[in-house]
């Protein structure tokens, strides 16, 4: 089927970029959109970290697709655990070589069939749910909803729709399209899933999932929710 061939080739490109990834988040290279706009970039960052330390300090935090450690550096500052989980070795070594911490444990699994079997306080994704085919989400966050205990919550970062977003030589069209093509510094090009879940949408995905969320966004560039699992009497 086709999504799998590229949810493989999705792996696959982040592992290739594993030495380049946080060019994007620091707006380094190709993604230096200029003062203002990185600027803006810095700001809204802000205000969502700001919302994630707002939930205060918990014991046990499961963080998906952790990618290099940007977001898990942050986690740190939370938990007293985390528990970080990505399908990329390139990245996890990256994490694990940044960061440095006993209070981090990683493991290398795909998350779309990984199954999980401990309930934990914060369950945590930063810019994974745009690439989580519409055809995957519910049973994707069924998973998330297993991982929670009741009364724990979830914290989820996204991109919103932005072109200056990306790198400057990704054509980012708002063709329906959700498979679009990345490239790395080098020109090799991967496709892969990127998704905008609207905040409504979001919201009622999570309420099916069992969660009561606040979906939020900042002016420009990001989607962020702070969720509880609550008994489904309650939704
Ligand atoms: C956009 S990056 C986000 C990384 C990190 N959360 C951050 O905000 O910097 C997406 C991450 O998903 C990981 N990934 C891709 N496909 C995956 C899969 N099937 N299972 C687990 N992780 C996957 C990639 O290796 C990459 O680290």
């Amino acid at each position: 089927m086709m999504t799998d061939k590229i949810l493989q080739q999705q792996i696959q490109y982040y592992s290739a970029r594993a030495n380049e990834y946080d060019e994007w988040f620091y707006r380094i290279g190709r993604y230096d959109r200029g003062q203002e706009n990185n600027q803006r970039w810095f700001d809204e960052v802000a205000i969502v970290k700001d919302a994630l330390y707002q939930i205060g300090a918990v014991d046990d935090i499961l963080e998906l697709a952790s990618g290099t450690g940007i977001w898990t550096q942050e986690l740190l500052g939370i938990g007293k655990k985390i528990t970080a989980i990505d399908a990329s070795e390139e990245v996890i070594a990256i994490n694990r070589y940044k960061l440095g911490s006993r209070s981090v444990e990683y493991h290398i699994f795909d998350l779309f069939t990984w199954q999980p079997d401990i309930e934990y306080d914060l369950v945590f994704f930063a810019f994974w749910l745009s690439h989580v085919p519409p055809n995957l989400l519910d049973s994707f966050l069924t998973k998330v909803n297993q991982s929670v205990h009741i009364g724990g919550q979830i914290f989820i970062i996204d991109s919103r729709f932005e072109p200056t977003s990306t790198a400057n030589n990704h054509i980012l069209e708002d063709d329906g399209n959700f498979y679009k093509t990345r490239k790395l510094n080098d020109g090799q090009e991967f496709q892969i899933v990127k998704i905008f879940y609207q905040p409504d949408e979001l919201q009622d995905k999570l309420k099916q999932a069992g969660f009561q969320a606040e979906v939020k966004m900042t002016d420009n560039y990001f989607i962020y929710v702070l969720g509880r699992k609550v008994s489904t009497a309650l939704l």
